[in-house]
């Protein structure tokens, strides 16, 4: 029998705290996961192919790193991000800006659940990476993102799977331990 287990979303907004800032988060995920962001890009081109010149928004940018090389590969897109987390926004900025890409990304703060300043059919393209499973209410979102794209816009979403095999909790857990040893090394932490 398959069984489906409760969903239980994450803590939603990722803001500083006293453990980390996210401008310190910002470089541990480039470094870490500076490849899958590219991967992420190349995925969004081959798979989905935006039209020329299309209207991109993404969901839970976070530091931006996903979207700006999304905007590098593709010098005729443009991006608005809708992010809970204004600690967030602070860093995805400044990001854009030294990537070069600053002129053509937009964030704006709020949640997905509810993207009310943000206007009917405006968007060919919705895009959003690791953020789904911080959602309170996926299918509150769904809805909005139906409503701001255009009737022929296209969306790309992916996100970490729950219903991980042994394996793939043996890769999580190596992960997760290896992003805290870079944690650990690039600021002054102590694990304990
Ligand atoms: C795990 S991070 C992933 C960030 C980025 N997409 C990446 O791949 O590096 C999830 C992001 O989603 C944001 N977030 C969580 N819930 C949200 C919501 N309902 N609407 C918009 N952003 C949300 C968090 O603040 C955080 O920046």
């Amino acid at each position: 029998m398959f069984i489906v287990k409760p969903r239980i979303p994450e803590c939603g907004a990722i803001k500083d705290d006293n453990k980390m800032t996210m401008e310190q988060y910002s470089e541990i995920m480039k470094k870490q996961l500076g490849k899958e962001y590219l991967r992420f890009a190349g995925n969004v081109i081959t798979i989905v192919t935006p039209d020329n010149n299309s209207k991109v928004l993404e969901i839970g940018p976070g530091p931006g790193w996903a979207g700006i090389n999304l905007l590098k590969k593709r010098p005729d897109l443009v991006l608005d991000g809708i992010e809970a987390s204004n600690d967030m926004i602070r860093v995805a900025s400044v990001n854009a800006k030294n990537e070069g890409v600053g002129n053509r990304c937009n964030y704006k703060n709020g949640f997905a659940e509810n993207m009310t300043e943000l206007k009917d059919a405006t968007y060919d393209l919705v895009i959003s990476r690791d953020s789904l499973h911080h959602w309170v209410d996926p299918e509150k979102v769904f809805l909005e993102i139906k409503r701001v794209l255009k009737p022929d816009g296209k969306i790309f979403i992916c996100d970490s799977r729950r219903d991980l095999k042994l394996t793939g909790k043996l890769i999580v857990t190596i992960s997760v331990i290896s992003f805290l040893m870079v944690w650990v090394n690039t600021g002054k932490h102590q694990l304990l």
